[in-house]
């Protein structure tokens, strides 16, 4: 994010959903289709189909960014700073077995496998926008549940005011972790984000574990990431293995990187200006024209209101 903006995009790289799958997967899916209303299948290894009713309240209308280019056109700086990094190199990463830990001031800390914690929760696919700071869009079918569900679980202490995810520390899976790795990054490890209690138990925020009807890919964060859409993208933290419930605003990567460039609440706000860029309009990937950036990126209806007596200006 601080090192440079993205090329274009030619205009066939938005693509019918019906179109997402191989011949294959949706053969191999054919099983999951079984399922009744309101269950999902258990989560099996990256690429492979995962079923779940699309939540169509919470869902954008419009045709979902191309697959191809959701995945190969990436920002996941474990991997590296070039968006064709994360697609090229994310094969190290080994998302099963996988643990999260959900701790701090909770009544009930658990550490959960993550098979565990997606059975328990019934998925949901969600169609929302992706507003990345850089200036460009997607729109992704995310499959996943709200935060809120495990939260609820875990029974937040009336002291816990902000949740901080933690994502992977391991630089034998992660080329950029390792010291003196080739390539520039501003950021510390393990990438760390947050979001204040309120925000984090808003109906809108997911635990992603599938896109575009399968589980989810290496370089979009498997086994498990965050999505908050209507903050910057960066905000959504991939492949997490920690949610603790804490008392202070936690020190998150972006921040600590750039102060003066990325705030902690991050939402997406076309009247503020990163300074060396308007953040007033975005490059849907697929699309020719630039589009006007909407406030909250389109979700001022439902989350402006977490805001209210705020100057967001000042809490960028
Ligand atoms: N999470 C981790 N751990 N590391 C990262 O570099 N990049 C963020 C966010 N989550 C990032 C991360 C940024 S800048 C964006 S825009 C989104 O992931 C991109 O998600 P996508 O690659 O699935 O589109």
């Amino acid at each position: 994010m601080l090192i440079r903006r993205a090329e274009r995009f030619t205009a066939n790289d938005v693509t019918d959903p019906a179109l997402y799958l191989t011949r294959r997967e949706l053969m191999a899916g054919a099983a999951a289709l079984t399922l009744l209303p309101g269950e999902s299948a258990a989560a099996p290894p990256a690429g492979a189909p995962l079923k779940a009713a699309r939540t169509a309240a919470l869902s954008l209308a419009e045709a979902p960014t191309k697959f191809e280019s959701a995945t190969t056109y990436n920002n996941f700086y474990e991997f590296g700073v070039n968006k064709d990094d994360p697609a090229r190199l994310a094969h190290t990463l080994k998302p099963r077995p996988w643990a999260v830990q959900v701790d701090g001031l909770v009544h009930k800390p658990k550490t959960y496998d993550v098979e565990d914690l997606i059975r328990l929760h019934p998925l949901e696919e969600r169609v929302y926008a992706l507003r990345c700071v850089e200036g460009w869009s997607m729109v992704i079918p995310w499959i996943g549940f709200p935060l809120a569900a495990l939260l609820k679980r875990v029974e937040p202490t009336g002291r816990a005011k902000f949740v901080e995810l933690t994502t992977l520390l391991d630089p034998a899976q992660f080329p950029a972790q390792r010291p003196g790795f080739f390539g520039f990054s501003s950021l510390e490890w393990p990438y760390v984000e947050g979001l204040r209690l309120d925000e984090a138990l808003h109906p809108l925020t997911l635990l992603a574990v599938g896109m575009y009807g399968q589980v989810l890919p290496n370089q979009n964060g498997a086994p498990i990431r965050l999505v908050v859409p209507w903050k910057y993208g960066f905000k959504s933290a991939k492949s997490i293995v920690r949610i603790r419930l804490v008392a202070e605003q936690p020190k998150v990567a972006w921040e600590k990187a750039a102060p003066q460039e990325y705030g902690f609440y991050s939402n997406v706000n076309p009247a503020v200006s990163h300074p060396r860029w308007s953040q007033a309009t975005e490059r849907r990937i697929g699309e020719f024209r630039r589009r006007a950036t909407l406030p909250f990126n389109g979700y001022a209806d439902q989350v402006a209101s977490l805001y209210a007596g705020m100057d967001l200006k000042k809490h960028y």
